[in-house]
């Protein structure tokens, strides 16, 4: 059956690294439907709206969504439209695989809560945001990565602020609660700030970590370095629901934003793991192994040390890849 997809560049390097993504969806799957849309902070400029009425509900009819990045500017009314995706599709649960040799760790982060919630307030002279951890927020995240650890090594890491913070000690009773109702795995709870450093030091050690939004939003970032950075690490945003959502865990970067040194793999290997929800893990090994035939015909970018550019490594990435479609 065909199924639907949304390709969403969104700003600034989003635009550069999401058409080859989505150009080797279409490669491997003419079968299905892909639906091009406008958001972001662009749109924003241009419209008004960084994200219709009409955007959200393509999204919310769709069988997964192909994220680029967007442009949040720090401002007291602009609302990112990237947490209120999340929060309308009800994407609980980040996922963002970080793999290198001899390193295999699953971050699993709370998507919808903690100090994303969304609550917050200007006073005269403060501003306060509102850490939510809810039971059932926190019961179905621990499910997420209790199921995905018993399917891997059977190691589970809850990482917390619970010496300091009642919300996370809440996090964590509850997690522990959750834990005790399946079959054994083996968990520990280790403090964020000492987790973040443990994993970069001894990243061989840990298989699955769950943790609070914001909390995993850093460890998500820091944990790139030991997969050669950010232009390397895709995500996936998985709900209830059918509609997942896909994306780099780079943002729109707009530094590099319009100098065609993007590196476009994060992208690409979003794209796999949405073929890889969709049910076609064979698809996904295809784009994996052309990254890394592109890589072994010489072609890096600037991120490794390289010196192609963004449509160099996708042209050779394509070639690559069609030899799997002959
Ligand atoms: C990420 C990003 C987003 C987040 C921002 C852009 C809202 O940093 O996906 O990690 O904080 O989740
Ligand atoms: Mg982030």
């Amino acid at each position: 059956m065909t199924k639907r997809i949304v390709i969403a560049p969104g700003d600034g390097i989003g635009q550069e690294v999401t058409p080859v993504a989505a150009q080797a969806l279409e490669i491997l799957h003419p079968d299905w439907t892909y639906i091009p849309v406008v958001l972001g902070y662009e749109c924003y400029q241009k419209t008004g709206n960084p994200l219709s009425d009409n955007v959200l509900q393509i999204m919310k009819e769709s069988d997964a969504i192909l994220f680029g990045a967007i442009t949040t500017p720090p401002s007291k009314d602009y609302e990112s439209i990237l947490l209120r995706i999340r929060k309308e599709l009800n994407l609980y649960a980040n996922i963002r695989p970080i793999q290198a040799p001899g390193i295999d760790i699953t971050i699993v982060r709370e998507n919808t809560e903690g100090l994303y919630s969304g609550i917050e307030w200007r006073e005269k002279d403060r501003a306060c945001t509102v850490r939510v951890v809810s039971e059932a927020g926190t019961r179905r995240i621990i499910r997420h990565a209790v199921e995905l650890a018993k399917r891997r090594r059977r190691h589970l890491t809850i990482g917390t602020k619970a010496n300091v913070l009642a919300s996370d000690a809440y996090f964590y009773e509850i997690a522990l609660d959750e834990i005790s109702k399946t079959e054994p795995i083996v968990h520990t709870m280790k403090y964020i700030d000492a987790l973040v450093l443990d994993v970069i030091q001894h990243p061989t050690q840990y298989d699955v970590i769950v943790t609070t939004n914001m909390f995993g939003d850093i460890l998500s970032d820091a944990a790139a370095y030991l997969c050669g950075g950010l232009g390397m690490l895709p995500s996936a945003n998985i709900g209830s629901s059918q509609h997942s959502l896909f994306e780099p865990v780079h943002g729109s970067a707009p530094d590099i934003a319009g100098t065609n040194r993007a590196n476009p793999v994060a992208a690409i290997r979003s794209a796999a793991l949405l073929m890889q929800h969709l049910g076609d893990s064979q698809g996904a090994v295809y784009l994996e192994t052309a990254i890394q035939n592109t890589w072994k015909a010489g072609l890096k970018t600037q991120d490794l040390g390289g010196n192609a550019s963004t449509t160099e490594f996708s042209n050779e990435f394509l070639n690559q890849l069609s030899v799997f479609v002959q």
